[in-house]
């Protein structure tokens, strides 16, 4: 009798820990597949080129520049305004098609772009 509730005494510890490292496994965050900054350029170029400029250098004194922002920041800049919290009668409406991989694309594309700062 003894002898047998040491052997379920073992059997449970086996399947804490084992249950215990389940959880481990499936705590780690699922490796998302990296951007694609070549996509990312070429959509860039057909939808956002006009106003942001080819390499993300705005030409208009109402358009931000993009280019050297980290992609966490476009990112979420480009989710905010297709979620609409963030609102702009224009980039609403350009954010609202884009899925979450060419959004990732577009970050990654302009975020690939060196900029360099001096005083003037
Ligand atoms: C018709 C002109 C126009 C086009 C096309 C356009 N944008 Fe914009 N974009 C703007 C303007 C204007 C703003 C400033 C909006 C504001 O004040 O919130 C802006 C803001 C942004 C911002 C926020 C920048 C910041 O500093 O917070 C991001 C990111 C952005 N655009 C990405 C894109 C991308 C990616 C595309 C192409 C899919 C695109 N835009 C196409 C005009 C444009």
């Amino acid at each position: 009798m003894l002898r047998r509730l040491k052997f379920l005494e073992g059997v449970g510890k086996t399947a804490v820990i084992s249950s215990v490292m389940i959880t481990l496994l499936s705590a780690v965050p699922t490796i998302s597949v990296a951007a694609d900054v070549a996509a990312g350029k070429a959509k860039a170029s057909v939808t956002c080129a006009m106003c942001h400029g080819p390499l993300g250098q705005s030409m208009q004194p109402n358009v931000p520049n993009l280019s050297g922002q980290p992609e966490v920041y476009t990112v979420e800049q480009l989710r905010n305004y297709r979620s609409g919290k963030r609102s702009h009668e224009v980039m609403s409406l350009m954010a609202k098609p884009l899925t979450d991989s060419e959004i990732d694309n577009l970050a990654a594309w302009y975020a690939s772009l060196k900029v360099d700062v001096a005083e003037k």
